[in-house]
């Protein structure tokens, strides 16, 4: 999702605008941009794809100046093109956008009366003329710019500099987050803490509807009602120096191996593996769930099928009433909200816009909040009432895959300190299963020995048209997280069923050019995926089972591939079965040569509905 950076600065702006949009590359963009006064005169470069693309315009006509604006868009209205890149402008204010302005067609039409030429097919050019109008007007800057945003509707943050005006930097937030940077000579506006970490690492977060100011380096905030007010200076914990890739070719590789580390860290956090208890530091959240009627619980994307396996686990392990859904649905299809309901929301970035919007309204409705997020200072994690913290460290391949096995430890650790306050789980079921949780770091380094079966299969699968991935029970939602991360980077189309589901209507896709791709650990109801993956043989698809020894030796020589894992709980299977399923989503997409970390189409934050 767009990235934005403001530099109200004493130095060359356009290096540290660059370094700044680099460190939001991860968000996903499809161009790049960024203005500085020169002189009191707006100058500005733009280019379609990379940052690197950037670089070489730069390189070619390098810009001076102090004072700056820097974007790194995702193309919402209109192709990633030159002339729709970000910053817009007019002669006399700059503009980087991020969001949507949802009443730009009013504003356009009628400032295209007023004589006004428009060249872009963007939302966001709107508010370079509504605000070039207001000065043309005699409003001053600062006056401009808070008139303009009281007009737009939408969900948005906004940087702009103005001809005339060295050191003035205007931001504006509603919707979308921007955070201030207070630095010692020089005060800056960023998407996130990350982006401003090479400068400063105190960070204070906009709320909804407020406007700043940056002169130099002061800073005055204003509510939306037009006070002065100060929002809390935190200290940030983003590192300054760039995630590097350690050595991988992708993010995403060093991420997945990254998990048997992050898992633990996350683990550690939760649970007393002396006394083999969850251990919560957040202990209200005991007495929320041991009184809760009826837990809700909504995401988007991979974070909603972590969810859904939680789902399975409270009310496996707690005996706790819970309902799953979809945050983008959640939030519209007003749902009924129980008296002592509980609603949890999960995110990576704690910034996705339907999670928020869903968080805010089961928050309306009287449900105590929890929020499972990886970034604390995000605006989930500030608006809930309990956050649970996930402990993956920054997650910059778009592919959620350590932040996904993150949000299902916590998850876990939650649902058996629920079962133990509900009265479900004995002492010694607690101790078996908090055991159990702590061996799956270890089993996933054991796992990653196999890493090459999987690449050697990923090159092989990597014609397919189609895929299907099948589990039983909680491996279900992991199905439909196996599909979900290999259409995301690989573009090949692939769907993810309740096993018993394939006679219902799936089974007609199989034949020989369909992979089948089965997660069975050998539990209770090992012997009916078998009977589904008989049936998808009979009819020539090619299966992969993903299972533990004993389930491969069990299901006998059929199968076209395995893909062996070690034995396990089968309650937490899917904290292992998640590794082999990212890793051969992975080398599929190696093999058909896709961009791995930025896939087409894709942002890492969805910030817009
Ligand atoms: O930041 P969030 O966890 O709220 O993001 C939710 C989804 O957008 C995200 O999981 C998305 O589905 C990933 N690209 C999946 O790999």
């Amino acid at each position: 999702m767009c990235g934005i950076i403001g530099i109200a600065g004493t130095q060359d702006a356009a290096p540290q605008l660059v370094e700044a949009l680099r460190r939001l590359e991860y968000r996903g963009y499809d161009s790049a941009g960024i203005a500085t006064l020169v002189e009191g005169r707006i100058e500005r470069r733009r280019s379609p794809g990379k940052l690197t693309q950037l670089d070489r315009v730069l390189q070619q006509k390098p810009l001076g100046g102090r004072t700056g604006i820097g974007h790194t868009r995702w193309a919402t209205h209109g192709a990633p093109t030159e002339s729709n890149a970000h910053p817009h402008a007019s002669r006399r204010v700059a503009l980087v956008h991020n969001g949507i302005i949802e009443n730009f067609r009013e504003l356009r039409s009628a400032l295209i009366a007023k004589g006004h030429h428009f060249e872009s097919e963007t939302d966001t050019e709107v508010a370079v003329h509504l605000v070039t109008d207001l000065l043309d007007q005699g409003l001053a800057p600062v006056e401009a710019a808070r008139e303009a945003v009281r007009q737009l509707t939408g969900a948005y943050a906004l940087a702009m500099i103005f001809a005339g005006h060295e050191g003035l930097v205007v931001g504006a937030r509603k919707g979308s987050p921007l955070a201030v940077g207070y630095g010692d000579v020089e005060a800056y506006l960023g998407s996130d803490a990350f982006a401003l970490a090479p400068f400063t690492h105190r960070v204070a977060y906009l709320d909804d509807g407020d406007v700043v100011v940056l002169h130099g380096p002061k800073v005055e905030i204003f509510d939306s009602a037009g006070q002065p007010v100060q929002r809390q200076i935190r200290m940030t914990t983003a590192s300054a120096g760039l995630v590097d890739k350690a050595g991988y070719r992708h993010f995403m590789a060093k991420e997945i191996h990254e998990q048997p580390e992050v898992i633990a860290h996350t683990l550690a956090h939760y649970l007393d593996p002396s006394a083999l208890v969850v251990q919560l530091r957040e202990p209200e959240v005991i007495e929320v769930l041991r009184h809760a009627s009826r837990l809700t619980i909504s995401a988007c994307g991979t974070a909603f099928y972590a969810g859904l396996i939680g789902k399975y686990w409270f009310e496996r392990l707690a005996r706790l009433a819970v309902e799953a859904d979809v945050a983008s649905e959640l939030r519209y299809r007003e749902p009924v909200y129980p008296a002592g309901g509980v609603a949890l929301f999960i995110s990576q970035s704690g910034e996705t816009a339907d999670t928020l919007a869903a968080l805010r309204d089961a928050k309306a409705s009287g449900q105590t909040t929890i929020a499972v997020v990886n970034v604390p200072e995000s605006s989930i994690a500030r608006e809930a009432d309990i956050v649970l913290p996930t402990f993956a460290g920054p997650e910059i391949g778009v592919a959620s895959t350590k932040a996904f096995t993150c949000q299902l430890s916590v998850l876990a650790a939650l649902a058996i300190a629920a079962g133990r306050a509900r009265g479900v789980i004995e002492p010694d079921r607690e101790h078996a299963l908090v055991a159990s949780l702590l061996e799956i770091p270890r089993h996933i380094v054991e796992f990653m020995t196999q890493e090459e079966t999987v690449e050697a299969l990923g090159g092989d699968l990597a014609k397919a048209r189609d895929v299907l991935y099948l589990g039983r029970g909680v491996n279900f939602p992991l199905a439909m997280e196996g599909a979900l991360k290999l259409k995301e980077i690989s573009y090949i189309h692939a769907e993810g069923y309740a096993a018993g589901e394939m006679k219902h209507g799936p089974i007609a896709l199989i034949d020989e050019n369909v992979p089948v791709i089965v997660l069975a650990p050998h539990d209770t109801w090992f012997e009916k995926t078998v009977s589904n993956m008989q049936e998808t043989m009979a009819r020539g698809g090619k299966v992969i089972l993903i299972s533990d020894v004993a389930g491969i030796a069990a299901a006998g020589e059929a199968a076209y591939a395995n893909i062996p894992v070690p034995a396990v709980d089968p309650t937490f299977a899917p904290l292992l079965y998640a590794v082999p399923v990212q890793m051969l989503a992975y080398y599929m997409a190696l093999a058909k040569g896709t961009d791995v970390d930025q896939p087409r189409n894709l942002a890492k934050s969805v910030t817009v509905e």
